[in-house]
């Protein structure tokens, strides 16, 4: 009995001097499992004690220990009530109702996503449909098939990264052209969106990785009649009705005739002198384009005396650019969420 007494005695001590420690909620919880805990509470351990005193201790023995319980349980429930009211407090300072609800984050999709899907749709509302290839692709898709042989000076101009003599990070969607080509019944009616690569250092116009959209349109009796007013119908969709359009001779070893496409500068409207987008020339240039020469059809056993068709090809961050008016591609990359979620709504 005097053990039983004493050992109360030691847990009154030693629950004063815990209660002090109580700092936050996690202490208090402690402190509430090391004197109430089920299994190896104190409280609970005096209760073994109790089993061993004989019969006739037993009735005050058991007075005593509910006594010490009852104690122990309502200052637990003062700290409690203690903590909680401190939390609410500390929780009402922070907290400044005239603010605007915390919205939870949501993502959206990139921006040269949204662009990529633009081009898509305009170019779905006119029957074409949509063609990928691979992005490691072997120098006879990549160069040769387009009429580019291994001394070609174009290749100058596209260099990229080689995985060995014959496989390479592709420089161009072009290829994509040949493999549809090879793999569809004619008349074929595609644009190919995809990632390209070329040995670039990254500047503001520049990257080392960037998207592009190829169009092919093969079947009898195409003219570059159809290529201008196809070009001349999407350009305006995309920017505005009132943008001219100018195509310039340039060069493509894969079309014969080839062009340029400029727009009129849709930012200041063409001709401003300061304009930071066309520099005051009043023009961008925004594509490649061309009749598709008789030797890569013929490579992918087409008879061109009978059909004929036109290709172009489109940089995605350049008319993403030019359409949102951002002064340095390599924003696009650098993930920089106060540049992305100016996009998130479109
Ligand atoms: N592949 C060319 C480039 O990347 C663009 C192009 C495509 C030109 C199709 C003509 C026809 O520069």
């Amino acid at each position: 009995m005097e053990i039983l007494e004493k050992e109360i005695e030691e847990i009154r001590k030693s629950f004063e001097i815990a209660e002090k420690d109580v700092k936050d909620y996690q202490t208090f919880l402690k402190l509430k499992e090391e004197f109430l805990g089920k299994k190896k509470g104190k409280i609970h351990s005096l209760l073994n004690l109790l089993k061993s005193l004989p019969k006739e201790d037993k009735p005050r023995a058991g007075k005593l220990i509910n006594e010490m319980k009852d104690f122990v349980e309502n200052r637990v429930k003062e700290i409690e009530k203690k903590i909680e009211e401190e939390m609410i407090r500390k929780r009402r300072e922070i907290l400044d109702p005239t603010l605007p609800p915390l919205i939870p984050e949501i993502g959206s999709s990139h921006p040269i996503r949204k662009m990529s899907q633009m081009i898509e749709e305009i170019f779905l509302k006119m029957g074409y449909t949509i063609e990928e290839g691979p992005e490691i692709e072997s120098d006879w898709y990549n160069f040769e098939a387009l009429n580019i042989p291994k001394d070609h000076p174009a290749r100058d101009t596209q260099d990229t990264l080689y995985i060995d003599n014959e496989m390479l990070l592709r420089t161009h969607t072009s290829p994509v052209q040949i493999r549809v080509m090879q793999k569809r019944k004619l008349p074929i009616k595609s644009i190919m969106p995809g990632k390209v690569f070329r040995k670039d250092e990254p500047d503001p116009t520049h990257s080392p990785m960037f998207f592009q959209v190829e169009g092919l349109l093969i079947d009898k009796g195409v003219s570059f009649a159809h290529l201008k007013g196809t070009l001349e119908l999407f350009l305006k969709t995309l920017f505005s009705k009132y943008i001219k359009i100018r195509f310039r001779p340039s060069y493509f070893p894969f079309t014969e005739p080839s062009a340029e496409v400029d727009i009129s500068c849709p930012i200041c409207g063409g001709g401003q002198m300061d304009c930071r987008t066309c520099k005051g020339t009043g023009w961008l240039e925004v594509l490649g384009a061309g009749m598709v020469h008789p030797n890569v059809l013929r490579v992918c056993g087409i008879d061109w005396n009978e059909y004929t068709g036109f290709a172009f090809g489109l940089g995605v961050e350049r008319l993403a650019i030019i359409k949102w008016g951002i002064e340095d591609m390599r924003l696009f990359y650098e993930n920089d969420l106060r540049f992305l979620k100016q996009f998130s709504r479109l």
